[in-house]
């Protein structure tokens, strides 16, 4: 081959590398979830929220994966499975205060009804392992996703992914500030952060915070997308991200990163406890004892998985829950809200 034809060749591969590069460059990471940090800081909230035997059971699932590497498992599934795109948000529309599953989950293609089912199948005692491993990555990444705001709400702008916004000079669109921009200016590190909201919560948030429905969960985020997400951002087109804005923003991702975290927790001890009862000898050494007074009339969060005790604010007041013994509902993989057993 003559020297023009190598340096030719060599050119091409040069220029066909960084085409590449360029191209992976522009995956739009606005399609992404909350950015790899948002998940890494509620796994990490989790965990400490959750009981020990939770902790120890779900790594032992993941192993060898982290709960953090676990926790964004799913947007990189998502790349190579896009029927799975769906399973991230649900669009209800902005100006709407409820959910029309009818019209907004078709098929059950919303992070609604697959965090519901993928919770399920942590409950499922016949489950394989390698199932409920895969259902306790969706789970814990969903539960992430439904806190986002902008994945709970479209304004005729795919959740924002097409409305463009301009923060500190650069261009860029609303939905990838919530995922990750406006995030990474309060914070470049998950696990400092995550310790400074553990220092911020007290038990009545922690307590207050498990309760309602997923649905619940998701109109609040949904409410915070008209308040703030939108509300706060000015009608031009691209929007600046303001001063004023982002300190609006900042305070309300920190508080959905961190109850996403707290409720992640409690999920996770209510139903991936519940599917190895009898299999993993950690969980009936738990339940040989009944601490407290077994026979206290105790109000169970079927939902969250926490009960609460007589003449606490949300004894017999949850939306989902039955009575029983305290006893009982220790066996049945119950744990105490605030972890205070009733007396
Ligand atoms: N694509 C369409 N709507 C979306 C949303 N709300 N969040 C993320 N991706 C989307
Ligand atoms: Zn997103
Ligand atoms: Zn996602």
């Amino acid at each position: 081959m003559s020297r023009f034809g190598r340096a030719f060749l060599q050119y091409r591969n040069t220029f066909m590398t960084m085409a590449f590069l360029a191209a992976l460059l522009a995956i739009p990471q606005a399609l992404l979830a909350w950015g790899r940090e948002g998940h890494e800081i509620i796994v990490i909230l989790a965990e400490h929220y959750m009981r020990p035997a939770t902790a120890a059971r779900m790594r032992e699932l993941l192993a060898p994966e982290s709960p953090e590497e676990a926790s964004v498992w799913a947007d990189e599934y998502r790349h190579d499975h896009r029927e799975t795109g769906p399973w991230h948000y649900i669009d209800i529309p902005l100006a709407d205060s409820t959910i029309d599953l009818a019209r907004e989950c078709p098929n059950g293609d919303c992070v609604i009804a697959k965090t519901e089912q993928f919770l399920k199948v942590l409950k499922e005692p016949n489950a394989n392992k390698d199932t409920k491993a895969q259902a306790l990555r969706f789970v814990i990444h969903f539960v992430g996703d439904l806190h986002q705001p902008l994945h709970v709400a479209d304004n005729g702008d795919e959740g924002g992914n097409t409305r463009h916004v301009v923060f500190d000079g650069h261009p860029e669109n609303l939905h990838w500030e919530w995922d990750t921009g406006l995030l990474q200016h309060i914070s470049r590190n998950p696990a400092a952060l995550a310790a400074e909201l553990e220092n911020r919560i007290t038990p009545r948030d922690q307590a207050e915070w498990q309760n309602g429905s997923i649905e619940d969960w998701v109109m609040e985020g949904h409410r915070l997308a008209q308040a703030v997400a939108y509300g706060d951002l000015s009608n031009e087109s691209p929007a600046p991200i303001t001063r004023a804005y982002e300190q609006q923003a900042g305070p309300v991702i920190e508080l959905q990163l961190h109850k996403a975290g707290v409720r992640l927790a409690y999920l996770l001890d209510a139903n991936l406890m519940l599917g190895s009862a009898g299999q993993n000898p950690e969980s009936k050494a738990q339940t040989a004892a009944t601490r407290g007074n077994p026979d206290a009339r105790v109000w169970v969060n079927t939902n969250s998985g926490a009960y609460h005790c007589p003449g606490t604010r949300w004894f017999g007041k949850t939306h989902e829950g039955q009575y029983m013994t305290q006893k009982e509902a220790q066996n049945k993989g119950y744990h105490p809200s605030a972890n205070k057993p009733c007396m």
